[in-house]
């Protein structure tokens, strides 16, 4: 077998002391050479740069809500009760969604603003947290079915659902904050992709095109169209620009219920036949993948990451269908 090239630092089984599993990247080595270590797999499949990787960091205490605020059904057992709340919903209920999602997207912003080199996820996690009860409001993330945090962040290779820890980010990260509150008895949902510091080219066109896939999927909204719509438009601008898009998550109906019955697919889906209708509200939150677009799920059984470490962008807006098209409710005032 030739020789193989072997990282900066790597220690071979015949070096002193015991022998190491390398955590550096061998920056001569493309992802789809064969690895250096002799397993015959792809560089990117084997011991591809597991330095950058992002790993499970450790949580602080639950934090806090104040007994005043009022609470989702599923705050304190975890398990949010099912019924079917209508897809259409009434003036009275999308006036209360307008207001809950304004303030939802004023959090979004001011998480975004702080985010930084050396800013741990756990720190946004607190902004979000006090920002929200700021606002009389309930972080809907937390004890949903068991999540432990008030927000998701979601770095780098992490699809969706990341729980914020003592990992700071770093130069050249990014970072999908997600946040959703309850207030007047309603959720908003809507996230963005932040860069962190500077980012490489191919990142950066990433968050760029994953925002216009979002916009692309608002735009294909209107009353008489069917759900399908939305995922088409949003699949055709990502694949044009060579990225995937991830099929296991997907947008929902959103109202008093957090996660409603409404399933928007961000990709073509043949069989999402449903007419949209004035009064619907659901979210669109496309992910869009550089790599594959599979999923593998942490043993926390939340963090969502690419099986082979490649980047994944998120943008995500809470919507109700209008008499002639589309009004976004998670916009800052
Ligand atoms: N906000 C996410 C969404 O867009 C859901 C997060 S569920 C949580 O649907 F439990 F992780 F918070
Ligand atoms: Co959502
Ligand atoms: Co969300």
């Amino acid at each position: 077998r030739a020789a193989r090239r072997r990282p900066p630092g790597h220690r071979g089984a015949g070096g002193e002391g015991a022998p190491i599993r390398t955590v550096e990247s061998d920056p001569m080595l493309k992802s789809n050479e064969t690895c250096w270590c002799g397993s015959g797999k792809k560089y990117k499949r084997c011991h591809r740069a597991d330095a950058a990787l992002v790993k499970p960091g450790r949580l602080s205490p639950t934090r806090p809500v104040p007994p005043s605020i009022e609470r989702p059904d599923y705050a304190e057992t975890g398990e949010p009760a099912e019924w079917s709340e209508p897809a259409v919903k009434s003036p009275e209920v999308i006036e209360r969604m307008r207001r809950t999602g304004q303030a939802a997207a004023e959090i979004l912003r001011l998480a975004g603003e702080a985010v930084g080199p050396g800013v741990t996820t756990d720190a946004l996690d607190a902004l979000v947290h006090d920002a929200t009860i700021e606002r009389d409001a309930y972080p809907s993330p937390l004890n949903y079915r068991g999540f432990p945090k008030s927000v998701c962040t979601s770095v780098n290779e992490v699809i969706c659902h990341g729980i914020p820890d003592d990992r700071a980010l770093r130069d050249g990260d990014i970072v999908n904050i997600d946040v959703t509150i309850f207030r007047e008895g309603v959720h908003g949902d809507t996230n963005a992709t932040f860069e962190v510091g500077e980012v490489d080219a191919t990142s950066r066109r990433l968050v760029r095109v994953t925002r216009e896939c979002l916009d692309a999927g608002i735009a294909a909204v209107a009353p008489g169209r069917p759900v399908n719509a939305i995922g088409r438009a949003i699949q055709a601008h990502a694949e044009a620009e060579g990225f995937e898009v991830t099929r296991a998550f997907i947008g929902h109906g959103i109202g008093e219920r957090f996660h409603g019955s409404l399933q928007i697919p961000h990709y073509y889906e043949p069989s999402a036949t449903l007419t949209l209708e004035p009064g619907m509200t659901f979210t669109i939150e496309p992910m869009i993948a550089m790599g594959t677009p599979h999923h593998v799920v942490w043993p926390d059984g939340w963090t969502a990451v690419t099986p082979d470490g490649s980047r994944v962008a998120q943008f995500e807006h809470t919507l109700v269908v209008t008499e002639d098209g589309v009004e976004v409710l998670t916009l800052p005032g």
